[in-house]
């Protein structure tokens, strides 16, 4: 195998600095749901984070998401009450000793974000048979994830809080927002500045899931087989060195050269 002996000799890669802020937005982008301001987002940061989430990937360049801007505070109320029902019916799912812990979570920032985004699919927009979903029908559904993550790794590099709610009854959510049958709502989004962005995810610090250790989810060959393997021992414990680092220090900008 060979092996790129000098990589800022390579025109492709990007220079540390560059990539430094490419890392520094993967690590430092959190969902967010208790920390929205209510200042105004100016057309242009708008339109750059937009615009970067339509740059996203698709199956068959099919690019099948749509973007419903809301700003009304009567669509946000509309949006917010069916949140509150499914919340509460979802508090009934978990075993009783998690209930009251899920309860106290803020999970939702739908009225004091200034811009909310529901980001949808439209299945029939590239016809019947496109060019790599033909044995995958669900890839539409996945480019337009694509795009939802381009759209949040834009919003924190512009310094925008960018949440996810997803506890919502989808049927309900088209009905209010007039969404088409074929079209799927893939993301609700509250989107907004910030007072401040947390170092982990607030699920990690409430104690209700651990980050997991890159050597669990790290498999060789084939699913489940470890990383037993001489030849990865190397690749397994880099990763692990720069994981103890973010679980300890944070994002410490260190992350292009390590
Ligand atoms: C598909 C998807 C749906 C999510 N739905 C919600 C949600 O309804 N409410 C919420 O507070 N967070 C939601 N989240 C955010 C996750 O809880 C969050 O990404 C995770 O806890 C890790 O935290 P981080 O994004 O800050 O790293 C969702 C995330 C994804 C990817």
């Amino acid at each position: 195998m060979e092996h790129a002996q000098n990589l800022s000799a390579d025109p492709h890669c990007f220079d540390t600095a560059e990539r430094e802020a490419f890392y520094k937005t993967v690590f430092t982008r959190r969902d967010v749901r208790g920390q929205f301001l209510s200042t105004e987002i100016p057309d242009d940061v708008l339109s750059r984070v937009l615009l970067a989430s339509h740059y996203a990937p698709s199956v068959g360049f099919m690019q099948p998401w749509n973007f419903v801007v809301i700003r009304s505070q009567d669509t946000k109320q509309k949006v917010h009450s069916l949140f509150q029902t499914a919340h509460q019916e979802a508090a009934e799912m978990f075993e009783e000793k998690r209930r009251d812990t899920y309860r106290n979570l803020k999970l939702e920032g739908i009225l004091e974000a200034p811009v909310n985004i529901c980001l949808t699919c439209d299945k029939q927009r590239a016809g019947p048979v496109v060019i790599g979903r033909t044995h995958a029908p669900e890839m539409d559904l996945y480019s337009s994830v694509c795009a939802v993550q381009n759209l949040w790794l834009a919003a924190r590099s512009e310094g925008l809080g960018f949440g996810w709610v997803s506890i919502l009854d989808h049927r309900k959510l088209k009905q209010v927002l007039n969404i088409p049958s074929h079209v799927v709502p893939v993301a609700y989004i509250c989107l907004g500045y910030v007072s401040k962005f947390h170092d982990r995810p607030e699920l990690q610090t409430a104690g209700w899931r651990p980050r997991l250790p890159v050597q669990d989810i790290l498999n060789f060959e084939s699913y489940g087989a470890g990383a037993e393997a001489l030849e990865n021992h190397q690749l397994v414990e880099n990763m692990q060195t720069r994981q103890k680092q973010l679980e300890e220090e944070g994002y410490q900008g260190s992350f292009a050269s390590t």
